[in-house]
């Protein structure tokens, strides 16, 4: 093994063989300048991409297993809050949940942003089942023992033109090495029509998802957040039928669902002192994770020549898959 040193995520560690393959991957540069890195149909930056690699080689899905996957900015911690408040009700009463004083992204932690990049090989085998985790990565790009498995899997997406406003929002309030500033939604519009985004190609994650929610609908639950944002005690429902816990009648009556969604609704997360201060591990500060939470806000920030220029490039992907997007409220 060399011994030269190696800055991800800010952090120096040895070089290693994920660091070669790292070297050797195609690359690109992300909307904010910033590297990305091409692996396995997905643009990964570079605080995702060893542990990417290591997720994929190294980790073991059990049958029990429950993974929250999505594109950034799609409704990501929104999802963690639910489906956790939802798997642990039995042992957690909305007043003494643990998501009052812990934030969403640290109860239910990513794989390639924190569990395999802060470890090759963190220790999982430890940790009780139900396991719940989560990712940005594609479904094709996940290992073979997750889409092998039994394990469940709960995708969340957004339209893409609020994916893409939250998305430069989010970008602008990060701080990186070799990143300029982001002035203007506009800059890099190239890229990002050619899916050169972090976690991106948009299309090819939401599809994966959504096929494999159709070949499997037992395994893999697609969600949308305008749907969520619409009905949340009927998606709440179908997120407990999914995950094989469904509330009982008994839940239902004493107002079990209502309480869940307000524990999970944006202003009481985002009005929380816990994710008001203090950073997600990757550096992300908490607070970041929380905006507006509105559908159709785009149209504040994306001229109606790039909204539709970029709303036509999806359309064109996802032609014939049978998926659609609500843009507006
Ligand atoms: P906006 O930037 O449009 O406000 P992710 O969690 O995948 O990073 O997505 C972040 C987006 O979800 C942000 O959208 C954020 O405001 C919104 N969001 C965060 N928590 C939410 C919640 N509890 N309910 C609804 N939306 C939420």
């Amino acid at each position: 093994m060399e011994t030269t040193t190696f800055s991800s995520n800010g952090e120096s560690v040895p070089r290693d063989e994920v660091q070669d393959l790292v070297a050797g991957l195609p690359g690109e540069k992300n909307w904010d300048g910033s590297p990305l890195y091409f692996y396995k149909g997905v643009w990964y930056p570079p605080s995702a991409i060893r542990g990417a690699i290591s997720f994929r080689q190294h980790f073991i899905a059990r049958d029990t297993d429950i993974i929250l996957a999505s594109m950034p900015k799609s409704g990501t911690t929104w999802l963690k809050a639910l489906a956790f408040s939802v798997l642990n009700r039995s042992i957690y009463s909305p007043t003494e949940s643990p998501l009052l004083t812990t934030p969403p992204h640290d109860l239910v932690r990513f794989f390639e942003v924190d569990l395999y990049s802060k470890h090759q090989l963190p220790d999982l085998e430890q940790l009780p089942s139900p396991r719940i985790f989560s990712s940005h990565s594609h479904y094709e790009a996940m290992p073979q023992s997750i889409r092998g498995s039994g394990c469940k899997i709960v995708y969340i997406c957004r339209n893409p033109l609020d994916q893409l406003v939250s998305a430069f929002h989010f970008v602008r309030k990060l701080k990186g090495e070799n990143v300029k500033p982001l002035s203007s939604i506009d800059e890099g519009l190239d890229n990002v029509c050619l899916g050169i985004r972090t976690f991106g190609p948009f299309w090819d994650s939401v599809l994966g998802y959504w096929k494999a929610s159709l070949e499997r609908p037992d395994k893999v639950l697609f969600l949308k957040y305008e749907d969520l944002k619409e009905d949340i005690t009927f998606n709440l429902k179908k997120l407990a039928e999914f995950l094989g816990i469904p509330f009982t009648e008994k839940e239902e009556k004493d107002g079990v669902i209502e309480e869940i969604s307000s524990l999970c609704s944006f202003d009481n997360l985002r009005n929380l002192e816990v994710n008001r201060s203090g950073a997600h591990p990757s550096g992300t500060p908490n607070s970041a994770f929380f905006r507006k939470a509105k559908v159709g806000d785009w149209c504040n920030d994306l001229p109606p020549s790039m909204a539709e220029r970029f709303l036509k490039i999806v359309e064109e992907k996802l032609a014939g898959s049978g998926l659609s997007f609500k843009v507006t409220e």
